[in-house]
């Protein structure tokens, strides 16, 4: 009995040594990826701010001709983050290391003063070729982007490479380029947490994910979840295809605000058509519109429910514009039947519909932003805009002079003996199948010209 004691003794503390050396680290290392990652993290109760610190030793290889980015963050995912993000400085042997964050995916921004204060207390290049950096986060769960609990025995971190932009700058606020390699994992922070000091966290020399306490060579204890997207697609914390609901919300409404500008060129073609093109295409491109828009709030929900964004805001306010859009346009066609010409109505319709029509393509942009859409979206986008432009900017000249598309298209001279043009100023935005309705209701053009005010 006595001498099993004596035997397992010292085998228990050496253990406890060694295993108290191990650092709570998570390793990203995948030739195929071009990524070689880890960061070590480690926390503590500041004595004298009484607040919990957060140690970050962020250690990474810029694999392909030492250039690129390396960042790991707080968070599930990149909404709100607080990601620390390393790159090659702009000298040799340098290395800048910058706090940022970010909403939804667009491209992350250097943090402002409101977020907890950070400190890059070392940074180093080794031998090896390894970029290492040391950062501090003082009271680092004050971040409220997301949430960071240094007792937590599953905190969430992603992380994300990249290895083909040309960094080498000691811009901080460098824009950056879109991650090759991206990953999502659960830190046990409990085991790293101490009550009392200041511990430093230290990535180790073997690049492996590992935790305090546990063996130390060992693969990843059962606590920890790696989710590397390459490697566990099925657990994929949340993933964006070609048709998921982002792309789907965004078609909608670029698809819907494009129509628009076809339903517009309708109502000024000049064609006897044009009454029933433009309310047939308006209707259904408004009802994208808003069902897209329904869409983004349905997503944004999914996101964590923040409407602080000006594409949500701006995205919000298309709701009513286009649906009192509609009502006003079908108000104006009752009015003019009524008194045969413009009212007050027929102006909001127009002016209001013309800034929706502006506004909305516009805010198609600010959704790419967001959405840190890939270079193929924002060309279409440019090209959408490019073909409206080409569109409408000849339709408003030429109706700004009494002509339609189809005037000028025929090389028509202004038709100053027919009834729709009395003066550019008023009656040239009557439109000639309304005319027609007038008198298939009984009402012939002098009728309507000599109707009451
Ligand atoms: C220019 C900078 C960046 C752009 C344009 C960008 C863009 C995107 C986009 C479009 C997605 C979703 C599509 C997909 O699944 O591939 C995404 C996902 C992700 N990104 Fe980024 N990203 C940038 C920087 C970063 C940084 C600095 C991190 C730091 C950790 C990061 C981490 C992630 C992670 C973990 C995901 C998957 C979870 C999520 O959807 O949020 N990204 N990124
Ligand atoms: C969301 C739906 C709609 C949008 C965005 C829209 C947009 C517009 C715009 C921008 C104009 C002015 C064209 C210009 O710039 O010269 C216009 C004119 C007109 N719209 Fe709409 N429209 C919509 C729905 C409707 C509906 C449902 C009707 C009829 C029931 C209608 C009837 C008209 C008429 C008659 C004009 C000519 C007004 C005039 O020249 O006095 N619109 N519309
Ligand atoms: C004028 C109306 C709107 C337009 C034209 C529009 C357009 C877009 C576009 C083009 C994208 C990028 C999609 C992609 O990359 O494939 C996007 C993303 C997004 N939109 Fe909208 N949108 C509108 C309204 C809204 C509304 C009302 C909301 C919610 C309140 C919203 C929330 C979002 C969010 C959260 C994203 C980013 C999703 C992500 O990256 O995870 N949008 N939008
Ligand atoms: C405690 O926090 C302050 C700033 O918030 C910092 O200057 C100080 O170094 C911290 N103490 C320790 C032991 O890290």
């Amino acid at each position: 009995m006595k001498t099993s004691w004596l035997t397992i003794l010292p085998v228990w503390l050496l253990g406890t040594i060694v295993t108290a050396s191990t650092p709570l680290q998570y390793c990203s290392v995948d030739a195929e990826e071009k990524t070689d990652l880890c960061f070590a993290v480690a926390s503590f109760k500041n004595s004298t701010t009484q607040a919990n610190d957060l140690s970050l030793h962020i250690s990474t290889k810029f694999v392909v001709d030492a250039t690129g980015w390396a960042s790991v963050a707080i968070g599930p995912k990149m909404d709100n983050a607080l990601m620390f993000i390393m790159y090659p400085g702009g000298e040799q042997g340098r290395i800048t290391v910058s706090t940022r964050t970010t909403r939804y995916h667009a491209i992350p921004k250097v943090v402002s003063e409101d977020a907890p204060e950070t400190h890059v207390t070392k940074t180093w290049i080794d031998d090896t070729g390894l970029y290492n950096a040391q950062i501090m986060c003082y009271n680092c769960e004050s971040w409220s982007g997301t949430t960071l609990d240094v007792m937590s025995p599953s905190q969430p971190w992603i992380w994300a490479t990249n290895w083909d932009q040309p960094t080498h700058s000691d811009d901080v606020h460098l824009k950056l380029r879109p991650h090759n390699a991206k990953g999502f994992t659960m830190l046990n922070m409990a085991s790293s947490y101490s009550e009392s000091g200041d511990i430093i966290a230290q990535v180790s020399t073997q690049r492996i994910t590992q935790e305090p306490n546990t063996d130390d060579a060992g693969p990843a204890p059962p606590t920890m979840q790696d989710e590397s997207d390459d490697h566990h697609p099925a657990k994929e914390h949340h993933k964006h295809s070609a048709f998921g609901l982002v792309s789907l919300h965004g078609f909608l409404l670029s698809f819907g605000f494009f129509a628009l500008t076809f339903g517009v060129l309708g109502i000024r073609s000049g064609s006897s058509k044009s009454y029933k093109i433009h309310w047939t295409i308006q209707t259904g491109g408004g009802s994208a519109i808003v069902v897209g828009c329904l869409m983004g709030i349905y997503l944004s929900y999914k996101h964590g429910g923040h409407f602080g964004t000006f594409h949500q805001w701006i995205g919000l306010s298309m709701i009513p514009s286009v649906i009192i859009q509609g009502l006003l346009g079908y108000l104006h066609h009752v009015n003019y039947l009524k008194y045969g010409r413009r009212t007050a109505v027929s102006y909001y319709h127009i002016w209001l519909g013309r800034a929706a029509l502006i506004i909305g393509n516009l805010n198609v942009g600010f959704g790419l932003n967001l959405a840190g859409a890939e270079s193929f979206k924002w060309f279409t986008w440019y090209a959408g805009l490019a073909i409206q432009l080409s569109v409408l900017i000849p339709m408003w000249y030429f109706y700004a002079r009494g002509k339609t598309i189809l005037d000028a298209v025929r090389n028509k001279p202004v038709a100053k003996d027919v009834v729709r043009y009395e003066s550019v100023e008023q009656d040239a935005f009557i439109v000639d199948d309304e005319l027609d309705e007038f008198e298939d209701e009984g009402l012939g053009h002098d009728d309507l010209k000599n109707g009451k005010d």
